[in-house]
């Protein structure tokens, strides 16, 4: 995850949380360290994930679609043959104790990292995936909305977005956000937020750490996991909910650069950003240069939806319970 970089000061600063799940215990965060020969320190072979965790119309805190993000946590060790030691009710438990422990009563943004770590005796050195052992860690810290949601300004990157030959672009490979990484770099360089990229193709594929949605011709279109994108929870939240709630078909369509320019409205999707608008792409306004109405009632409808104020959507939400008063 990233934060583009309208990001207010004050609400952007995480907290870091004093505890992390590391190694099988709940350490001192300080003491949750790796060695430099950790082999996904090398060679990028580790997988990761992004949660949120929101505060509740009664105080209290609840995990949005935690399962499903350890659903995706688990199918992307798998690509990486990394042994995660946990179901994902487990992986979930765990999580839920981590905020107890914290004693968590704000928005969290949750971090599990499963990774290779070192050769097994009798392994020899170099890049691999049999013969390492793996791990798990789980950090947490404090993160409220950070997106500006009078919108954002975007770049179309240079950099393209590997497709599935080249990289298992929809598993949450660490290494593979290096591509990423380069992609924001030169789109804050050019005084942008945020970066879209392009597949293979030409078409669009999602942005640096979110997925796009554009309204074309009275259409809600977003491009199929076919373009090279990962497969995100919000994307599909998204989805759902403007079918079940506003009665908008999502339609699952390649976009071409020259459509998404010229769409009504566009706004990015993910579990960091959430939902916001983006009002400007290389230069030129989208639509009126503000915020459209789609984007305007899905964005309510999902703050709704995480606050646990739609009965229909909390089966989404995991409730974290009250904190406990351990410390290790
Ligand atoms: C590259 C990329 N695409 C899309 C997303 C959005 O996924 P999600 O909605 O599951 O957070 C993310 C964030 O995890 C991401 O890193």
């Amino acid at each position: 995850m990233t934060s583009p970089a309208t990001a207010p000061a004050d609400r952007a600063t995480p907290a870091i949380a004093a505890l992390a799940y590391h190694d099988g215990e709940f350490v001192p965060l300080a003491e949750a360290q790796v060695p430099v020969t950790t082999q996904a320190l090398q060679y990028g072979t580790g997988v990761f994930e992004g949660i949120r965790a929101y505060v509740q119309e009664d105080g209290g805190l609840a995990v949005f679609r935690g399962h499903d993000h350890y659903r995706r946590l688990l199918r992307s060790s798998r690509t990486l043959r990394i042994e995660v030691g946990h179901d994902v009710p487990r992986l979930c438990e765990l999580t839920a104790e981590l905020m107890r422990r914290i004693g968590a009563m704000s928005d969290m943004y949750i971090r599990p990292l499963a990774y290779k770590r070192a050769l097994l005796p009798g392994s020899p050195p170099g890049v691999q995936l049999t013969g390492v052992s793996d791990a798990l860690t789980i950090n947490a810290f404090r993160m409220g909305s950070y997106t500006d949601r009078g919108g954002i300004r975007v770049a179309i990157s240079s950099w393209r977005r590997p497709e599935s030959v080249v990289l298992p672009v929809r598993a949450k490979v660490t290494g593979g956000y290096v591509n990423n990484a380069l992609a924001v770099d030169e789109a804050r360089a050019a005084g942008y937020d945020d970066a879209i990229l392009l597949n293979s193709r030409g078409q669009v594929a999602e942005a640096s750490t979110s997925n796009v949605f554009a309204v074309v011709r009275g259409r809600l279109v977003t491009p199929p996991v076919t373009a090279d994108l990962l497969e995100g929870i919000t994307r599909d939240t998204v989805v759902t909910l403007a079918t079940d709630v506003l009665g908008v078909e999502t339609v699952l369509q390649d976009l071409g650069r020259d459509e998404l320019c010229n769409a009504d409205e566009v706004f990015l999707t993910g579990t960091g950003v959430e939902i916001v608008p983006v009002t400007e792409i290389a230069g030129r306004p989208v639509g009126e240069g503000v915020p459209g109405p789609l984007t305007k009632t899905l964005m309510s409808t999902y703050h709704d939806v995480v606050r646990g104020r739609d009965p229909r959507y909390r089966h989404w939400l995991q409730a974290v319970g009250p904190a406990t008063d351990r410390s290790s």
